[in-house]
């Protein structure tokens, strides 16, 4: 059977390492592999979830574009194309909304975070953005997403969905249950300056992340004032239970050199950091500087990104189209 994957980026500003790593790395990965069908979105609907500004907005939205073909999602093969274009997304999300429950979402744990004390103030758009995310997903009756380990709970809400859907209107099979794709050393990249915090675009220290878009110098800096401690790099990966920085620091390493995270503590057990930074520092540059020289060489040239852009939203309008026409027809629309 084939496997069609399907995924998204926010164009919200500061995509950085754990993007690249949890999500673009792996997409491209998996439009190499025979049989699969890959479609790759640019979800701008879900970052008016929270207020944006109107031409950041369109430059953040040619910035993920430019990300992903700059590491390597070849439009030849994958479907680029932003969401707004394809308005099937927000159509099955509104059959969905009428699908999913008010308790499975109050369980989110995303909207909990993102909302913190002020729920009553969110837009009804940030409470309901899991649901869009299941639409995104269902429209193309994709069957795997790959994602980083925060999607999970949203992944598992969107089989939910499915299957409540199907079993309500008597469709059995109608929508695939969406396999997530989470996993390896990157799933979960932490802030370089505090290893329990996630790496994240709203972090207002911007040396707790690298962005794709830092030059070659600011990365290297930003590796150098990484957080870690006065132990050596530890001898067994049991000694970075509490260590996390030091642990981020390996993983990081790791995926970016395709090595485990064994391969690597004991390729450096015993080695002060300024032994291992150096290396990692190597290495980022050997790896993710030609993919940030190709991101800033397609940011040149936005007529370019914009093409591909118009021919990914036809052929996603292709895909999803008669899928939105089964479905409206299994809800007993009139047509
Ligand atoms: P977004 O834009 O927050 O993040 C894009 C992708 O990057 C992953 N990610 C990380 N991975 C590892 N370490 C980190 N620190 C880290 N931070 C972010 C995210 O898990 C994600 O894979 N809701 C999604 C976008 C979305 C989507 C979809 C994804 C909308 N519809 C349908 C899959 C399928 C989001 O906000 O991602």
């Amino acid at each position: 059977m084939t496997k069609r994957v399907f995924s998204g980026v926010q164009p919200t500003a500061n995509l950085h390492l754990g993007n690249y790593l949890g999500a673009i790395k792996r997409f491209v990965e998996l439009q190499n592999e025979p049989g699969t069908e890959c479609i790759y979105c640019v979800v701008d609907l879900h970052a008016i979830t929270v207020p944006q500004d109107p031409e950041k907005l369109r430059a953040q939205t040619r910035e993920v574009a430019a990300a992903y073909l700059a590491a390597g999602v070849d439009p030849s093969r994958s479907i680029i194309f932003v969401q707004s274009n394809v308005s099937a997304h927000a159509e099955l999300a509104w059959i969905l909304n009428c699908v999913a429950r008010m308790g499975w979402l109050e369980r989110m744990t995303q909207f909990k975070d993102k909302a913190g004390k002020n729920a009553e103030r969110s837009s009804v758009g940030l409470f309901d953005y899991p649901v869009l995310m299941a639409a995104d997903i269902l429209v193309y009756k994709a069957t795997h997403v790959p994602v980083g380990e925060d999607q999970k709970q949203h992944l598992e809400l969107a089989r939910d969905i499915a299957a409540r859907f199907n079993t309500d209107f008597n469709v059995e099979g109608f929508f695939p249950l969406p396999d997530p794709i989470i996993g390896g050393p990157a799933a979960r990249v932490m802030n370089l300056q505090d290893g329990l915090k996630k790496m994240s675009k709203s972090d207002p220290a911007d040396n707790s992340r690298i962005n794709l878009t830092d030059s070659v110098d600011v990365l290297v800096r930003k590796i150098k004032k990484a957080k870690t401690d006065m132990l050596p790099m530890p001898s067994h990966v049991d000694e970075l239970h509490d260590r996390p920085e030091v642990d981020n620091l390996i993983r990081i390493y790791a995926a970016l050199s395709g090595l485990s995270k064994e391969a690597v503590v004991a390729e450096f057990a015993g080695a002060g950091f300024g032994v291992f930074k150096p290396k990692l520092a190597d290495l980022a540059v050997e790896s993710l500087g030609p993919v940030m020289t190709a991101m800033a060489r397609y940011l040149d040239d936005p007529a370019q990104i914009d093409a591909i852009l118009r021919t990914g939203a036809e052929r996603a309008n292709a895909c999803a189209q008669p899928i939105l026409a089964e479905t409206k027809k299994a809800v007993g629309f009139w047509s």
